[in-house]
């Protein structure tokens, strides 16, 4: 890998007592997409909350072009599990958020904004609800609104869990295409093994239950490429117990 532009180093993360992980190291190079794979409740989200710079990990750093930024909001682009868009804004007025919340002025956040409803396939849906939309159209509002937090290092958790099989095939293949024009590079958390091989090159495997007090871990780290997809499904799927 190039130098990396993203990089957790030995993270433990709890909330209050409960501790959740420890030993959370982890690196994304540019343009790469990595993915974070692991069981409901072994504590991906939280990690991410991390990362994002929401809460304080208890120990370790997060580094963003070698520059720490561990507990500092702000400096990595984050969508939420859910798409959470506010219902009764616009869909333009949505994606535009960002930028008013950092000040820009209402109309030239939505002149940005607007100018990139085509990339984002949402051309027509500036003035709808989101109500108004189907959950793909919905999740590449999100994408949008996330983009336009203007980092160059997305986390994304869970983007395509909520479509149906067909729409997440779509969106995951537009993502993957769209991520490399954008010069972005992203931390994607998936339930889907599928999903991983599709998109990733690399994918860490997260193992734990924190609740039942088994503090979660990095079990494995997975290189993905053609060549070697099947053994990287197996083992994602051996890893998730599901095989
Ligand atoms: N805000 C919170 N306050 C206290 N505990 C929390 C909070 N959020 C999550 N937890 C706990 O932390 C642990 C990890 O939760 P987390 O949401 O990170 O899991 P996850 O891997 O994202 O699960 P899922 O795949 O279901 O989204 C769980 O035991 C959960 O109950
Ligand atoms: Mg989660």
């Amino acid at each position: 890998m190039a130098a990396p532009v993203f990089e957790a180093q030995d993270l433990e993360l709890a909330w209050g007592d409960l501790k959740v992980a420890e030993g959370i190291s982890l690196a994304v190079g540019a343009g790469e997409t990595v993915c974070i794979v692991g069981r409901s409740g072994c504590g991906k989200s939280t990690l991410f909350h991390a990362l994002a710079g929401l809460g304080k990990p208890v120990s370790g750093r997060v580094l963003l072009h070698g520059e720490d930024i561990t507990g500092v909001p702000g400096r990595v682009s984050y969508m939420l599990q859910k798409d959470l868009l506010l219902p009764s804004r616009s869909i333009l007025d949505n994606a535009a958020l960002p930028l008013v919340l950092r000040g820009v002025d209402k109309r030239a956040a939505r002149e940005k904004a607007r100018e990139l409803f085509a990339t984002f396939g949402l051309e027509g849906t500036e003035d709808l609800w989101p109500a108004q939309l189907s959950g793909g159209m919905r999740q590449r509002a999100a994408l949008l609104r996330t983009y336009l937090m203007d980092n160059d290092v997305v986390l994304l958790d869970e983007p395509f869990s909520a479509l149906d099989a067909i729409t997440r095939v779509e969106l995951r293949r537009w993502f993957a295409k769209m991520i490399g024009e954008l010069g972005l590079s992203a931390l994607v958390i998936t339930h889907d093994v599928d999903e991983a091989i599709d998109l990733a090159s690399s994918a860490y495997v997260l193992d734990g239950n924190p609740r039942k007090g088994v503090v979660t871990h990095i079990s494995d780290e997975i290189a993905i490429d053609a060549a070697n997809s099947d053994a990287a499904r197996g083992r994602m799927l051996e890893a998730l117990s599901l095989s």
